[in-house]
């Protein structure tokens, strides 16, 4: 047993827990070397379970709650979070009834892990898989209201008018949508940024104002964007990345 991992503790309920060092457990995420977490130590910015830490804190890493700055940071071990650039045709959901094929095929299985909100099965694009129950919650629910970016190809050019009702709102069903960013990128060609995340929403945002979607892929998700990586194709995401989504997805509102 290595000098950071304790003798396991135990709570007499729940069974032994071993603890780790606080800056072990945080520099294994990412957060700098364990000098610099050690800063952020003594500086008091770092909390477990709401508490400010001390230096000689140590933490059961799969069930202490531990924030930086006020920002949620995942700790435990096993957790793993997978960037996946979805190609159309295939459904992001963790099963499906009728066999049909699944984002989970597409990324390796040794860990449990589902994808982070959903993409139409015909859209396209990035696609985060993870088993952080924490971070989806915060990434999908609406009042983090995380941005995410999309280009459409549509069956013609919208006008600035258009362009303006998509960026201040259009009448759907469901409601007004909140206000957008929109853009041509070319012909046919818009780029559009929404922060709700509503059933098929980009669709019926372009239908309502006269356009069909032709083809829609998904190219931003908050601080996260990936021209390499291909359809089909998943890589990790590095602990940088998480910190951002992290921090992104702190304020709500
Ligand atoms: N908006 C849509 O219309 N479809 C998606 O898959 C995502 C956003």
């Amino acid at each position: 047993m290595s000098d950071d991992v304790s003798e396991p503790q135990g709570d007499p309920a729940t069974g032994p827990n071993e603890t780790v060092k606080l800056q072990k457990a945080l520099a294994s995420r990412g957060y700098g070397s364990r000098r610099i977490v050690e800063d952020l130590i003594a500086e008091g910015r770092i909390t477990v379970n709401g508490t400010i830490a001390d230096l000689g804190r140590r933490i059961d890493a799969d069930n202490d709650a531990v924030e930086v700055d006020g920002v949620p940071v995942g700790v435990a071990a096993d957790l793993v979070w997978f960037l996946l650039n979805k190609p159309g045709g295939v459904l992001s959901t963790a099963a499906d009834t009728h066999d049909r094929k699944t984002v989970v095929e597409l990324v390796p299985d040794d860990v449990r892990v589902w994808p982070v909100g959903r993409l139409d099965m015909d859209t396209e694009g990035l696609l985060i898989m993870t088993n952080d129950g924490d971070l989806t919650h915060r990434l999908t629910h609406p009042s983090f209201g995380v941005t995410k970016e999309y280009i459409a190809e549509l069956d013609g050019t919208p006008s600035r008018a258009d362009l303006r009702q998509l960026r201040e709102g259009v009448e759907l069903e469901d409601g007004i949508t909140a206000p957008a960013k929109a853009s041509i990128v070319a012909d046919r060609i818009i780029k559009i940024t929404i922060h709700e995340g509503r059933n098929r929403q980009v669709r019926r945002m372009c239908t309502a104002v006269g356009f069909d979607v032709k083809r829609l892929v998904r190219t931003r998700i908050g601080p996260l964007a990936d021209r390499q990586l291909k359809p089909g194709e998943w890589r990790r995401l590095s602990f940088d990345e998480v910190r951002k989504l992290n921090e992104a997805t702190t304020v709500s509102a």
